[in-house]
């Protein structure tokens, strides 16, 4: 499963970029306005801070005409841009024009099954399926993950199905077990991937036996 951080914040991509593991970033208009910065800038930015990562940005525009300008607009700032788009009439239209054109589209604000499934016809790279939104209002989002799943499997569409709105990290094993193709999430909980107790409290007592013992990786003392 590839790993996408949501953000608009330089400063994470730079952090996460370290760890040498994360295959894209996605933003999209309300992490772009929190960030304060240019939207262009940023995207061009992330895209420095991660060579060859997808690099989804949203466009605003909810008419076809002006939705494609901004999204040949948007497709024209660098190669790793993947061209984010709302499941609405259209948008589907977009994506299908986009598709056509070999420009990478990003299906946003997908919830069921049959909106996947308009994303996945009209030739989507990926589709956004939000979980945590639909539990917030007391669903259970990883239903349609799965579904849709299923249906870009069965069915053999090229769409990837990318779990975002994620919001700890069972909703992470819950995207592995359904064998989602992407996960994205806030930089909060992507550091919470690496966290637990034992691992802590397992560290520090081999650490401190090691230095009781007086030990160094670097000795070159033969063993008799
Ligand atoms: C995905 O691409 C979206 O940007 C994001 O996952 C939305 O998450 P939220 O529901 O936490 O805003």
């Amino acid at each position: 499963m590839k790993l996408f951080l949501d953000t608009g914040d330089i400063n994470e991509v730079r952090q996460v970029a370290d760890w040498g593991i994360v295959d894209g970033v996605t933003t999209n208009p309300t992490l772009i306005a929190k960030s304060g910065k240019r939207f262009r800038e940023t995207v061009l930015k992330i895209c420095e801070l991660l060579p060859g990562g997808d690099i989804s940005a949203e466009v605003v525009a909810t008419d076809y005409e002006t939705m494609l300008k901004e999204a040949l607009e948007i497709a024209s700032w660098h190669e790793q841009v993947v061209i984010k788009v709302p499941l609405i009439e259209s948008g589907v239209r977009l994506v299908k024009t986009l598709t056509d054109r070999g420009i990478r589209t990003n299906v946003t604000l997908v919830f069921t099954l049959p909106q996947a499934y308009m994303a996945a016809k009209a030739g989507a790279t990926y589709i956004s399926n939000f979980v945590g939104r639909v539990d917030d209002i007391g669903g259970d989002g990883m239903e349609a993950v799965v579904q849709t799943v299923e249906m870009v499997e069965s069915y053999g569409f090229d769409s990837e199905v990318l779990v975002a709105s994620v919001r700890h990290p069972q909703h992470v094993v819950q995207a592995l077990n359904a064998r989602a193709h992407v996960s994205t999430m806030p930089f909060g909980t992507m550091k919470q991937l690496f966290n637990h107790p034992l691992t802590d409290s397992g560290l520090k007592r081999f650490l401190d036996d090691w230095d009781k013992a007086g030990l160094s990786i670097f000795e070159r003392e033969s063993v008799s």
